[in-house]
């Protein structure tokens, strides 16, 4: 098992945690980090438990520009080999475009992409010196549907994240590196409540939310076999497809059943 680590963002709860043990049941050892260090803690200690790697934390909220360094020197002065990097961590804002301040807005487009786009950059580096490396965004499928209520800026940011994935790839495949876009659809998490919008979650048909344990082990899955994207669950991949070949109009119609407010004209 050596000095081989895994860094996992978000990894406190919901995905994030699902991936991690999901690394830990391969013998990665972990380096988590959320905003909560008292639930970090519980997280490492139950994967510890579980599934007798070394599991290590570093509390940091990653709307602070200086986040993705501190990150990076932690590992540096902890001799941390990251040969994994999972940019999980997300939350959604409930507030209409024109009631959010611009501070809120960057502080979002910080933690959902540039903080993403600041870690690759830093870890890229070493994996490069190594050969090696697989990187993990966390998207969505809002990536590939058209705009919705959720919040403006929502889906254009994981698009770009999506765009930001295959131009990595394109970049640094031959080199070893890969980066997988994981894309899942509706799942059963703290993102909901914790982003305000969980009344839109409740009205969603069951068959359409899908288990943070299934949408992490698809993905990490894909990762380790350096896939580009991977969209999670046959619902979803259908969906995803068409997605791709129907024209908006219809996507509506549809939308207005399976995802009721989340795509409607105001
Ligand atoms: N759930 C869904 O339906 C769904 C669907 C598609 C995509 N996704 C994406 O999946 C990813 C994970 O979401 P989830 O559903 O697992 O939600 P979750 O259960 O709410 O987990 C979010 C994680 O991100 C951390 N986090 C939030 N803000 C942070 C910040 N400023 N700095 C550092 N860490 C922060 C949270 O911990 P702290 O609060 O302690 O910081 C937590 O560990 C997100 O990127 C989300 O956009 C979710």
């Amino acid at each position: 098992m050596g000095n081989r680590y895994a860094l996992v963002t978000g990894a406190s709860s919901g995905i994030g945690f699902e991936i991690a043990k999901c690394l830990a049941s391969r013998n990665y050892n972990l380096l988590l980090t959320a905003r909560k260090e008292e639930n970090l803690r519980k997280a490492a200690l139950f994967i510890e438990k579980d599934y007798g790697v070394k599991v290590d934390i570093i509390a940091s909220d990653l709307q602070d520009k200086s986040s993705p360094n501190s990150i990076y020197d932690f590992c540096k002065l902890k001799k941390y080999n990251i040969e994994i990097l999972i940019n999980n961590a997300g939350y959604a804002i409930p507030t209409s475009f024109d009631q959010t301040s611009m501070e809120e807005e960057e502080k979002f487009i910080r933690v959902l992409g540039i903080a993403v786009i600041a870690l690759s950059k830093l870890f890229i580096k070493d994996m490069l010196a190594q050969g090696k490396g697989r990187i993990m965004i966390v998207s969505s499928v809002a990536a590939f549907a058209p705009p919705s209520t959720i919040q403006v800026l929502y889906g254009p940011i994981k698009t770009f994240m999506n765009r930001f994935s295959e131009s990595l790839n394109l970049n640094y495949n031959h080199k070893g590196i890969t980066t997988t876009s994981l894309c899942p659809g509706y799942t059963i998490t703290n993102f909901h409540s914790a982003s305000g919008v969980q009344q839109e979650m409740d009205r969603v048909p069951f068959f359409m939310k899908k288990e943070a344990k299934r949408v992490a082990e698809e993905g990490v899955e894909a990762l380790l076999k350096g896939k580009p994207v991977c969209v999670p669950s046959k619902t979803f991949k259908i969906i995803v497809f068409l997605l791709k070949l129907i024209p908006t109009s219809l996507f509506f119609i549809m939308s207005s059943r399976l995802a009721p407010g989340r795509y409607d004209k105001k």
